[in-house]
């Protein structure tokens, strides 16, 4: 997505003969709106379109929770046993229409192929490492990366390591906000990130193998799986625009200011009525009277919910390493009683966050439920003693 891309081998033009040892070649255009968005054109040894068996279609069920009572949350997330594998194993904790998040421990490997037929996909590994293994080549990642994959893409996750994700999934785009890009489409000065920060797939195998390969796709709110004769990573080569990407977290470039930023300074994506934001460790704001934690803010049109990572929010008592919090729409929120005062003469802070805002309200899932420590609400009481022993955390 974010600049031209290709592996392989392609053609001298488009839509020409392309050969393979005398074989014709089936050239697949995958794009975006129509034929005038976003694309790739990818050259396969077979027809994408061949189907040796249909298999089963598992809708997919969601278990809501309705809360009694509309307040703040806090989920601590970390001690979420492993389960099931990078599909599978994706825990639903909240979600609209516009995107779905997950929290994702495998304990298996996928012994299938994925594709998400009506979504594209955030990956923020939080732990682990490995390869995604895509139809556009191989993907490297790594602890901090957000692994973007575009909606239409083959894969398989080969990991290293245990594994922790937070997982995005939305039927609209992932994109670099607009605001970052000039009118041709490159990643402006000012931006928090640049084209080198982007990855895309390294190396491009072209696997030759027959034999019966499950692919499993994502399609009319469930998992339709197909049995193709051949491996699916069959492409020769391909280039475009449309290819599946990572940016690490650990390269996002703070703002900072001589009084507080706010939130959209720490946009890292947009999305289909959402956004995606890093907080990292950064310098705090500098003026003699600058407050560094922030202001009491009513997000009347947005939930905002923030996952911890790492850091010294420790101090802050009860959340930890994989908490989230999440501050729904109509409430005010800020940092709890005495916070402000402390923070005073602070200069840097040392946190890592990944924060997502939507603009819709959010369903809370029968897990999250039981991951909910059911007090955090009351943290901001005068009275409590979350106020006396909290501490700093800089981006509430
Ligand atoms: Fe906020």
């Amino acid at each position: 997505m974010p600049f031209y891309q290709r592996l392989g081998d392609v053609p001298r033009k488009r839509h020409v003969q392309f050969r393979d040892n005398g074989t014709l070649l089936t050239e697949e255009v995958m794009g975006l709106e129509g034929f005038t968005g976003n694309e790739s054109i990818l050259y396969h040894l077979h027809s994408p379109c061949r189907v040796m068996e249909l298999g089963p279609f598992e809708p997919i069920m969601r278990e809501e929770w309705v809360p009694e009572a509309h307040a703040h949350r806090h989920f601590k997330t970390f001690d979420t046993a492993p389960e099931g594998d990078e599909i599978t194993g994706r825990r639903l904790l909240m979600w609209n229409n516009d995107v779905e998040i997950s929290l994702c421990r495998p304990s298996a490997a996928m012994e299938y192929f994925f594709r998400n037929g009506e979504g594209d996909e955030v990956v923020f590994v939080h732990e682990g490492s490995g390869t995604l293994e895509t139809i556009f080549g191989e993907l490297p990642y790594t602890e901090g990366d957000y692994v973007v994959i575009p909606r239409g893409t083959t894969y398989r996750f080969r990991p290293e390591g245990p594994q922790r994700y937070l997982v995005f999934e939305t039927p609209g785009l992932i994109e670099v906000p607009r605001r970052y890009r000039n009118q041709y489409g490159q990643i402006m000065e000012g931006a928090p990130y640049y084209h080198r920060d982007i990855h895309p797939p390294t190396e491009l195998h072209t696997v030759r193998e027959h034999g019966e390969f499950p692919v499993k796709v994502r399609v009319r709110g469930g998992y339709q799986t197909y049995v193709v004769d051949y491996h699916p990573f069959d492409v020769v080569g391909w280039d475009g625009y449309l290819y599946p990407w990572t940016f690490s977290i650990h390269d996002f470039e703070p703002i900072t200011g001589r009084i507080h930023q706010p939130p959209p300074s720490h946009q890292t994506f947009q999305g289909q009525n959402f956004v995606i934001c890093s907080f990292c460790p950064r310098k705090l704001d500098f003026d003699p009277l600058a407050i560094p934690i922030p202001y009491h803010h009513s997000n009347l049109q947005s939930e905002e919910m923030i996952y911890y990572v790492s850091g010294n929010f420790g101090s802050r008592k009860g959340v930890e390493v994989g908490s989230i919090t999440l501050h729904p729409s109509g409430l005010p929120h800020g940092p709890q009683p005495g916070l402000a005062e402390k923070s005073i003469g602070l200069h840097e802070t040392h946190e890592l966050a990944v924060m997502c805002d939507t603009f819709q309200p959010l369903k809370l899932s029968r897990f999250a439920q039981s991951l909910d420590d059911g007090t955090y609400w009351n943290s901001w009481y005068a009275n409590s003693d979350v106020a006396s022993d909290a501490g700093l955390t800089s981006h509430l």
